[in-house]
């Protein structure tokens, strides 16, 4: 089954080809990041309009790649939440027009399901169940995978997300927008026992983290640095402030796994990309002999081909839409319809 699979929830349009759900004909990408580095973050109202003028251009480039007409496609996949609404919008509204014209099934996709999906086109064998970090700008949470499209959120973060985090610091930094990729290319060269940095301690579950006081504390520090103009070593900062991200994301990770009994690990979304967190995740799996997928990382970030994965396992669960779909900032990725 041939998907056209379309992503619009932010700052990068991406229409991709995917065949039963794991092999990637072709996958597309515009980024708009270089307009949004300017104003030091995404400005909703210019990402709609860019997804606006890129997305058909985007859309038959991605045929002509993968020499593919436009009657080859079998269904339209789409992130219909959760994401910028205006970004969202682009996206849904071409892809009920494609679905329209050409008589073909819709199917929504939930943006966080699609990064998970992520690891099925990059490990071909794995099936469900297993445990998902997830781990981007938007969103930290431990997610059970129990069947391709049944899924329960075992704990994640009450505040910030990791990806955020990273970008505010990086920000107060000097370093381009979004800065978390910058962050962890300078923490590589710092001593990460330099700085002391917070562990917030959360009573309730033990699954859930926090971020947002580990982000106030190194934003403090900073400032409270240059107020004084005392130097701050960026590598050491940027080394310090990734080993406490780290620690309060492995060890809740490793609980989880412990907790479902599963023995295979995937993680997914940008934050995926951080050297340290991979290395930290590659150390306590080996340990346990836990089987570990980490997508490489132009499959961490966003794009189509993990919507069309994705599409491919809602569509056999019947989780189809009709041209009343909507888009949606916000929506759960546990299993309701729509
Ligand atoms: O998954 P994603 O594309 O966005 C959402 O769906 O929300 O992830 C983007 C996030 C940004 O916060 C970006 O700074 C972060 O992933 N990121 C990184 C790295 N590369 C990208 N954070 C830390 N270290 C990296 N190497
Ligand atoms: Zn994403």
């Amino acid at each position: 089954m041939l998907i056209l699979a379309i992503e619009s929830s932010c700052d990068e349009t991406a229409v991709a080809l995917v065949r039963d759900g794991r092999e990637v004909l072709t996958d597309c990408i515009s980024s708009q990041i270089a307009l949004h580095r300017i104003y030091g973050g995404v400005v909703p109202e210019i990402a709609s309009r860019k997804h606006m003028e890129a997305i058909y251009a985007l859309a038959d480039e991605a045929l002509l790649k993968a020499n593919i007409s436009r009657s080859d496609i079998d269904a339209i996949a789409v992130t219909y939440a959760p994401g910028l609404i205006g970004a969202l919008l682009v996206g849904v509204n071409f892809a009920k027009a494609v679905a329209l014209a050409l008589d073909k099934p819709l199917i929504p996709v939930h943006h966080i399901r699609g990064h998970i999906a992520a690891n099925y086109i990059a490990y071909p064998d794995l099936k469900p169940p297993f445990l998902c970090l997830v781990v981007s700008g938007g969103h930290t949470m431990l997610v059970d995978v129990k069947d391709y499209t049944h899924m329960e959120i075992l704990g994640g973060t009450r505040d910030d997300a990791a990806g955020e985090c990273f970008d505010k610091v990086a920000r107060v930094l000097d370093m381009p927008y979004p800065g978390g990729a910058a962050l962890d290319k300078a923490a590589q060269n710092g001593n990460e026992n330099a700085y002391i940095m917070p562990h917030t301690k959360l009573s309730g579950n033990p699954l859930d983290m926090s971020f947002s006081g580990l982000k106030t504390a190194a934003v403090n520090l900073i400032h409270n640095k240059r107020q004084k103009g005392e130097e701050i070593n960026v590598p050491d900062l940027c080394a310090s402030f990734s080993k406490a991200v780290s620690e309060m994301l492995i060890p809740r990770t490793m609980q989880a796994l412990d907790q479902t009994g599963y023995r295979t690990l995937a993680v997914a979304g940008g934050v995926a990309a951080n050297s340290r967190i991979r290395g930290d995740l590659m150390k306590e799996c080996g340990k346990r002999g836990v089987r570990l997928c980490l997508p490489p990382l132009s499959l961490c970030g966003d794009n189509a081909a993990m919507i069309g994965s994705q599409g491919y396992y809602e569509y056999l669960a019947g989780n189809l839409a009709d041209q009343s779909l909507n888009a949606y900032a916000t929506k759960t990725m546990e299993g309701e319809r729509l």
